[in-house]
């Protein structure tokens, strides 16, 4: 039986079903064990989350998709519908011609007929073939992203996908790509906490009509590309105390106050239950300043594919100029 119920939001793509703002995210390094992920999605379930996103570069479709399936013969859920599904295209298949193939074998990893969102992982492309997690940035080349964009386009018209958005998109690669669209990115998922607010992007993003999707929203402290800065916050730890909640539960309320959809990961029955309790109280205005005052810094910074004699030469250009 749901404790909480989740509040949805309305995408600009319009599809007629709206995305739950928190859901639970399966990234991790190394990849979880898919008995890991079906029993984390069980429990998620069971709680109340209905939003669950993945990536071909996870290494977790697989385990979802199963998820999902035994969710249904369990009756968990009633119908596929009931669950709002992200996947990721990985950046050796940013080439236009390889999109479509790479959502059909996304969507044959999960036994889904379509996803409920299809995102561009990286604004970077790289050969085929070369491995994710062990980038050799002498295989990023550039990005055509008219061509890659025109085939996410495809994949919503075919039905394939409810939704199309990007992800580690900055406020010049969106507008670039709004120059051009023919249907607009819904979403654009990036690292997002109080130690790295994304203000700029943030505003941008409203201002298109494009939700942001907040990612490691509690610094991903245990991953590869994560962070301690949240969970340890001296700032978020006064609030929390003076709250009566936990550093986690701040953080995630403060992404929700901002307006920002979450994934946030945990596999943990008691921290899946906590992180669900944020819907029913509110930070100060006073807690939100000083929030808003805690010092900046990204964590998931990109430099795999940052190479002085590759084709991106720094962190600049990656993020032009947003770092
Ligand atoms: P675990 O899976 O053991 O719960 P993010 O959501 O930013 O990606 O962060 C994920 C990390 O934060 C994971 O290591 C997860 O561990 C941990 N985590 C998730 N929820 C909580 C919580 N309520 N309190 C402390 N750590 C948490």
């Amino acid at each position: 039986m749901a404790l909480q119920s989740i509040p949805r939001v309305a995408l600009s793509s319009g599809n007629a079903k709206t995305m739950p703002v928190l859901g639970l995210g399966t990234g991790d390094y190394p990849h979880p064990a898919p008995e890991a992920v079906i029993q984390a999605v069980h429990e998620a379930i069971k709680l109340g989350y209905t939003m669950f996103d993945t990536a071909s570069a996870y290494g977790t479709e697989e385990a979802l998709g199963e998820a999902i399936s035994q969710a249904l013969d369990l009756g968990l859920i009633k119908s596929r519908d009931d669950v709002f599904i992200t996947s990721k295209i990985w950046c050796t298949e940013n080439h236009g011609d390889r999109v479509l193939p790479a959502l059909q074998k996304t969507l044959q990893n999960m036994k889904l007929e379509y996803l409920d969102q299809y995102l561009i992982h990286w604004p970077v492309s790289m050969k085929p073939g070369s491995e994710p997690f062990h980038v050799n940035q002498e295989d990023v080349v550039p990005m055509d992203i008219k061509s890659v964009w025109t085939a996410m386009e495809e994949c919503q018209t075919l039905g394939l996908t409810k939704s199309i958005g990007v992800s580690n998109f900055t406020c010049k690669k969106l507008a670039d790509l709004l120059a051009f669209a023919k249907i607009p990115p819904a979403i654009n998922q990036v690292e997002m906490n109080p130690v790295w607010q994304q203000g700029k992007l943030r505003e941008f993003c409203q201002a298109n009509g494009i939700m942001i999707s907040a990612y490691s929203p509690l610094g991903a402290a245990g991953a590869q590309w994560g962070t301690k800065g949240v969970l340890e916050s001296p700032v978020l730890m006064e609030i929390a105390k003076s709250k009566g909640k936990s550093v986690a539960q701040v953080a995630l309320r403060w992404a929700y106050e901002q307006g920002a959809v979450i994934v946030m990961k945990s596999f943990n029955k008691e921290r899946l239950k906590q992180n669900l309790e944020i819907f029913d109280w509110e930070l100060s205005d006073e807690d939100s300043k000083k929030i808003a005052e805690i010092e900046q810094s990204r964590a998931c910074n990109g430099k795999m594919f940052i190479s002085e004699t590759g084709t991106i030469k720094s962190l600049e250009e990656l993020w032009d100029g947003e770092v």
